[in-house]
């Protein structure tokens, strides 16, 4: 399914075949930001895993969107639901764009596509955790209608100090 563009950019559904692009983009952002969970190199190169992972979630029908530019993958957003019968209606959403492909939108986007991909699959909770100091992140999920529900203090330590987290969550419309 394609969900929108922006100039070139498609908003779509990863494939299997994206999994060597997709784990690039990881590994670059995982070197350039100190937002995302994993260090420099901890998520290692294995495309084959990669993909083994991404076919399991398809399979789930939980949601993987990339954005793309021509053959680059510059972004993704992806959202996983609970697994019992209890949470299955609520995902947990994890997204990152490479650097030149920020201030322009695709965020939003992004997450539109993953209410749009909620409402399908009948999930009514999306939540997510946030560097309490990423502004940007903030600015954006506020925008897009998730709600600050608490911290986790000293959640993660990076580059050795540590590092409150924000858990966010919105409550799709009609639930
Ligand atoms: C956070 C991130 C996904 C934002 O995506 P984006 O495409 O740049 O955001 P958008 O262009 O869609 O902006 C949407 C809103 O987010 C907020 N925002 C985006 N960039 C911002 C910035 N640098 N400073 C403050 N607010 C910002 C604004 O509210 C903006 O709305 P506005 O344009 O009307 O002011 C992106 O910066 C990114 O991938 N950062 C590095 C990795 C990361 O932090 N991932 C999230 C981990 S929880």
């Amino acid at each position: 399914m394609i969900f929108g563009h922006v100039d070139q950019l498609r908003i779509r559904d990863a494939e299997l075949s994206d999994a060597a692009a997709v784990l690039g983009m990881l590994n670059q952002l995982d070197e350039e930001t100190r937002f995302m969970m994993l260090e420099p190199g901890e998520r290692g190169l294995d495309v084959a895993r990669f993909a083994g992972w991404l076919a399991n979630l398809r399979l789930r029908q939980d949601c993987y969107l990339v954005a793309a530019e021509g053959d680059d993958v510059v972004g993704f957003a992806h959202a996983e639901r609970g697994t019992y019968r209890r949470n299955k209606h609520s995902a947990v959403v994890v997204m990152g764009l490479l650097p030149e492909a920020r201030g322009r939108g695709i965020g939003s986007q992004l997450l539109g596509a993953i209410d749009t991909w909620a409402q399908t699959v009948g999930v009514t909770r999306l939540e997510l955790t946030v560097m309490a100091h990423n502004l940007p992140a903030i600015g954006l999920y506020s925008k897009r209608g998730y709600a600050a529900e608490g911290v986790r203090r000293q959640s993660l330590i990076v580059d050795g100090l540590p590092v409150d987290e924000l858990v966010m969550a919105k409550i799709l419309p009609g639930s």
